[in-house]
């Protein structure tokens, strides 16, 4: 199988986990990213049993409302109940690395209001140590030489993603060379770095379940403890 038939594979069946969870007239959260992409196309077909959406980033919004999805301000709503997304990275704890698409911020965002955090990768992206993906770090412009040298002290050499600025109007340094063997730990010591917005680690509130698409199907994951 090729990744874009994994892709479409995990994406169908995320459709078939929210059709069957998600009460009718319920908010759906929905990701960024080449994987969210086969997943918003899959929802055109269920867009009536919805009661909205939260788009997690402007490309995003763009797409479901080009199937006729209605996208609604999050201020507007109090809750979401299942948040379909991608990631780089997801480690066997469920943390995952994201941000790739440099939507993290609103990522992060749309996952701390949503009750069920639905992870849909295919099997490359499941990794025992994350890092091997560069750690993408949303930065306020005036802030990124600072950051810059406050990344580098904890072990890791930032990069500026060449011609990116986010949806908020900020900067990515992608972070390369990490070995995050403490993903909580290391999520909150760069959010305490003054200057950063957030950064890609999703670990304090990771996936509760992951779509894993192999070529034998689509494995089921549920976090422990759930
Ligand atoms: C965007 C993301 C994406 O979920 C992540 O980059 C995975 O993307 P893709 O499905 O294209 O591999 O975090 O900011």
């Amino acid at each position: 199988m090729t990744q874009d038939e994994l892709k479409q594979a995990v994406a169908r069946a995320a459709r078939d986990y929210v059709a069957d969870r998600l009460p009718v007239g319920a908010i759906l959260g929905v990701g960024t990213g080449s994987t969210a992409n086969f997943f918003i196309d899959e929802i055109a077909s269920i867009k009536d049993r919805l009661g909205g959406t939260i788009a997690s980033s402007a490309a995003t919004a763009k797409r479901l409302e080009g199937h006729g999805i209605r996208v609604l301000d999050l201020n507007d709503i109090e809750a979401i109940g299942i948040y379909v997304d991608g990631a780089d990275e997801i480690d066997a704890s469920m943390a995952m690395v994201k941000g790739g698409g440099g939507a993290l911020t609103r990522e992060k965002i749309v996952a701390a209001v949503a009750g069920t955090f639905v992870c849909i990768c295919d099997a490359t992206k499941r990794v025992k140590t994350m890092g091997g993906f560069p750690l993408p770090v949303e930065v306020i412009p005036m802030a990124r030489a600072y950051v810059s040298r406050e990344l580098t002290k904890l072990g890791g050499t930032p990069k500026l993603r060449e011609g990116m600025v986010t949806d908020n109007g900020n900067l990515i340094l992608d972070v390369h060379g990490l070995s995050i063997t403490d993903p909580v730990g290391l999520e909150e010591r760069i959010n305490q770095i003054v200057g950063v917005v957030t950064n890609g680690l999703f670990a304090q509130r990771g996936a509760d379940v992951l779509l894993l698409a192999t070529a034998d199907g689509v494995q089921t994951h549920v976090r422990p403890g759930r």
